[in-house]
């Protein structure tokens, strides 16, 4: 075994706290040597947890922490650009949350980057790393005789909170912290669609490859938005995928594909209960629902993230696969505003 990957977390909030921190204690081939947030009672809160003595709150005094080769990057989508090109310059590998970055030249910025440094960056799109959306994927491939078309649906409902109050454990944070992020967040027509589109639309990819081409309509009904773009692939499936937040109801997400000779629907779980998606996979006249190994997928991707920085290969998501994703958001804001047809 190598050593362990000495991991960084550079924001400390929500889903740090009730993600990541769990999956990096138990992952295996990495080790937690530092956190980071500019409240110091949030970051020197969590470094107590964890047992820890590095608790930086400016950037400046992580880079020069030499027991560092690599940051999980954990806080709010407009900073990503700005804190993974400086972990970058100064050599460290990168995990960052989804978005990649909160604009598409933002992103293409850290393509270029990567692409010149040769170092890691992988997206924290983590569905990838669900057993269930793996078998779909290979069963895409190998049994469906060519995607055709799929729908694809990603609903947050009004009992999120009270499935999160229940799930999640109690989060350190500082209360003028939480103030300014609700004042971003309160623009919900640009945060809902960043922040879900994210996961969407790098499933829709994962499964189906790229998107050629999209229209789009957006409706409002106070604080419910729902999309609805309706997707070609450069493959030539044609699709829709419907992005609703805050409607009534429970949370739902998944996917459903059909092909020239099968058909494969996939229902993705809460990702804190830790199960793996559901798969219902039908060809010559049979439903396989496979048995699958449930998981933490915060945990897999930060120990796939491990494996490719120790033993080589391709991160996954790659910072071309958050590019996409981005300008997909993008594309589906640009199609609603001009009612046109956006190619990609
Ligand atoms: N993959 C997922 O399932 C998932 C779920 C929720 C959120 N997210 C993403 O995770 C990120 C964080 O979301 P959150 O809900 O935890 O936010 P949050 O507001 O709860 O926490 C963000 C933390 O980052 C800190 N921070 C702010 N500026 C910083 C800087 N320059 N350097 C270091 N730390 C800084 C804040 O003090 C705060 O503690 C967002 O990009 C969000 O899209 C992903």
């Amino acid at each position: 075994m190598s050593d362990p990957v000495r991991l960084a977390l550079v924001g400390c909030g929500r889903i740090a706290q009730v993600a990541h921190l769990p999956a990096v204690e138990k992952a295996e081939g990495v080790e937690l040597v530092a956190v980071c947030d500019p409240s110091a009672a949030v970051a020197g809160s969590v470094a107590g947890r964890y047992g820890l003595s590095a608790a930086h709150t400016d950037q400046g005094s992580l880079w020069g922490d030499g027991s560092v080769e690599a940051v999980l990057i954990a806080a709010p989508d407009r900073f990503h650009h700005g804190l993974a090109s400086e972990a970058l310059r100064a050599g460290r590998h990168v995990l960052v949350e989804k978005p990649l970055a909160a604009t598409v030249p933002e992103a293409g910025d850290l393509v270029e980057l990567v692409d010149r440094t040769g170092l890691t960056l992988q997206v924290g799109a983590m569905k990838r790393h669900d057993e269930g959306v793996r078998y779909a994927r290979r069963f895409i491939a190998e049994g469906l005789g060519g995607a055709r078309s799929f729908s694809a649906w990603y609903r947050i409902g009004d009992l999120r909170p009270g499935i999160e109050a229940t799930l999640f454990p109690p989060v350190f944070a500082e209360a003028g912290a939480r103030r300014r992020e609700a004042a971003v967040k309160a623009d919900r027509r640009r945060y809902l669609l960043a922040t879900h589109g994210a996961h969407v639309f790098d499933t829709v990819r994962f499964l189906l490859g790229d998107v050629a081409s999209l229209v789009a309509r957006h409706r409002q009904d106070d604080r419910d938005h729902v999309w609805q773009a309706l997707v070609t692939t450069t493959a030539g499936a044609v699709g829709t995928v419907t992005i609703a937040a805050d409607v009534p109801g429970v949370p739902a997400e998944g996917i459903e594909v059909l092909g020239a000779s099968g058909a494969v629907r996939v229902d993705l779980h809460f990702p804190f209960s830790r199960r793996a998606a559901t798969v219902r996979a039908y060809r010559d006249g049979a439903v396989v629902v496979p048995a699958l190994t449930d998981g933490d997928v915060y945990e897999r991707q930060v120990e796939a993230f491990a494996r490719t920085i120790r033993e080589g290969g391709h991160p996954d998501p790659d910072v071309r696969d958050g590019l996409a994703a981005m300008r997909l958001i993008e594309a589906t804001a640009t199609a609603v505003e001009t009612g046109s047809e956006v190619r990609l």
